[in-house]
């Protein structure tokens, strides 16, 4: 297993470009299901869960040709299974995204459950239900979910009693072949599910109210659609991150291939600490603030405050002026950071889902632990200011979402290394 080594590296400086968006490229590759036609997909971020959802669609039976490290053709013409086995779900939850298009194309299919994680039970209810409404039989099995919908899935209203982002995606894949029109309420608004939206609009599928809370899509009653070739958005949530390098070292830092719109809450929040912005059509600059005030924040859904940044403005915490406040609204148990933070020296104090951070204290290097993607970035950024040398151990977590995590830090001018346990 590897882990990482990071010396303490207070002042960055340069620019980076950042990669396409991981939760944008899941759905978008589970969404080559519909077709029989090639589909082209650009600026996929080369990381491991767009490596197991590649081999998940091999594995169903498609043909992916790699064209450059960032470009895919995929051919779903001859799909020879529809059964999403144990082995890779169990690496990643995002899997159950292949259940509305197996189903809406082939009427059946079998995806294992996806179990909990780090993060909470996190369960797929919401998809089931939404499924079953559009007329599947399911059953669970052996750990399998199996689904079943002989004459086709019918268009149906949805009403998500929670918003869920691959619940939205998984219904909105499964309405675009299915008959009639399905009108999800409550519908997820975050930019990756816009992207699927619009890749379908600009094939040929009629959907109305993108972005929208709720959302229209008009079925083609099983006419395949065929795909023009698209590329991926970038990822706000890797930009968000290397935003918090910038602001936890104070530093003047540069992201290429970012779109500041999607970064609206994270911006205004960095803002409020007392940072400053240039921004461009593709590029965002953090400029060091003269002093960083303490915070207070929630996590909600799109547009709110994103739960996928709430341990990396821990850590950013850490170095505020006065006590900043946490509440994580959607997942229970998204705390597993806290106590590795801890261990670096930091002052946090937890009960239930609210976390009170004591800032401007000095951090430690130790060795900590990574427990789930964004807790690991949390513990890199707070490495970054740590006296001495931090090592963070299980980075398996890490290259799940984020690409060429060392070479982008070491261009920042971060004194870091990978090597072997
Ligand atoms: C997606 C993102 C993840 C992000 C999360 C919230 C992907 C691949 N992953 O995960 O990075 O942290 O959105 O922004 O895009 N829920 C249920 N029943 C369900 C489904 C969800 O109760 O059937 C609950 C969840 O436990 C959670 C809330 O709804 O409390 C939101 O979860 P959801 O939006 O579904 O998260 P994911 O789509 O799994």
């Amino acid at each position: 297993m590897d882990y990482l080594t990071i010396t303490q590296s207070p002042n960055l400086c340069g620019s980076i470009a950042i990669s396409g968006a991981k939760n944008a490229a899941l759905p978008l590759l589970a969404l080559t299901l519909l077709s029989k036609d090639d589909a082209q997909i650009s600026n996929l971020p080369d990381v491991a869960d767009v490596k197991t959802l590649s081999k998940l669609l091999e594995h169903l039976g498609a043909r992916l040709q790699n064209l450059d490290s960032h470009t895919l053709r995929i051919n779903c013409a001859d799909i020879i299974h529809t059964k999403a086995l144990y082995d890779i779900v169990r690496k990643m939850r995002a899997s159950i995204l292949v259940l509305g298009a197996l189903l809406a194309r082939f009427r059946k299919c079998q995806v294992s459950l996806p179990g909990g994680c780090a993060i909470g039970a996190r369960p797929v209810d919401l998809h089931l239900k939404a499924m079953e409404k559009m007329g599947a039989q399911i059953h669970i099995e052996g750990g399998y979910i199996i689904a079943n919908a002989p004459k086709g899935l019918q268009g149906a209203d949805i009403l998500f009693d929670k918003i869920s982002v691959t619940g939205s995606e998984n219904v909105i894949m499964a309405a675009a072949l299915a008959k009639g029109k399905t009108r999800i309420i409550n519908a997820a608004k975050e930019p990756e599910v816009v992207q699927l939206c619009e890749v379908l609009a600009q094939n040929g599928i009629e959907i109305e109210g993108i972005g929208s809370n709720e959302i229209s899509i008009y079925g083609s009653d099983g006419e395949l659609p065929r795909f023009s070739p698209f590329s991926v958005i970038p990822d706000r949530i890797e930009a968000g991150t290397y935003l918090c390098a910038g602001a936890i070292t104070n530093s003047r830092i540069t992201l290429d291939n970012a779109n500041s719109t999607h970064l609206q809450a994270i911006l205004e929040k960095l803002e409020e600490i007392g940072f400053g912005f240039e921004i461009t059509e593709s590029s965002i600059t953090i400029l060091p603030a003269k002093k960083r005030n303490a915070f207070e924040l929630i996590t909600t859904e799109y547009p709110g405050f994103p739960t996928d940044m709430q341990a990396q403005f821990m850590a950013l915490a850490t170095q505020c002026e006065g006590v900043s406040v946490i509440e994580e609204r959607l997942f229970e148990n998204r705390f597993m950071h806290v106590s590795e933070l801890q261990r670096l020296g930091a002052d946090i104090k937890l009960s239930g889902n609210i976390a009170k951070i004591s800032g401007a204290k000095p951090l430690m290097g130790a060795n900590v632990m990574a427990t789930d993607l964004r807790a690991s970035s949390a513990l890199v950024l707070a490495a970054l200011i740590a006296k001495d040398t931090t090592q963070i151990h299980r980075i398996y977590h890490l290259d799940r979402g984020y690409e060429n995590l060392e070479s982008k830090l070491k261009s920042l001018g971060v004194t870091i290394s990978r090597d072997k346990e």
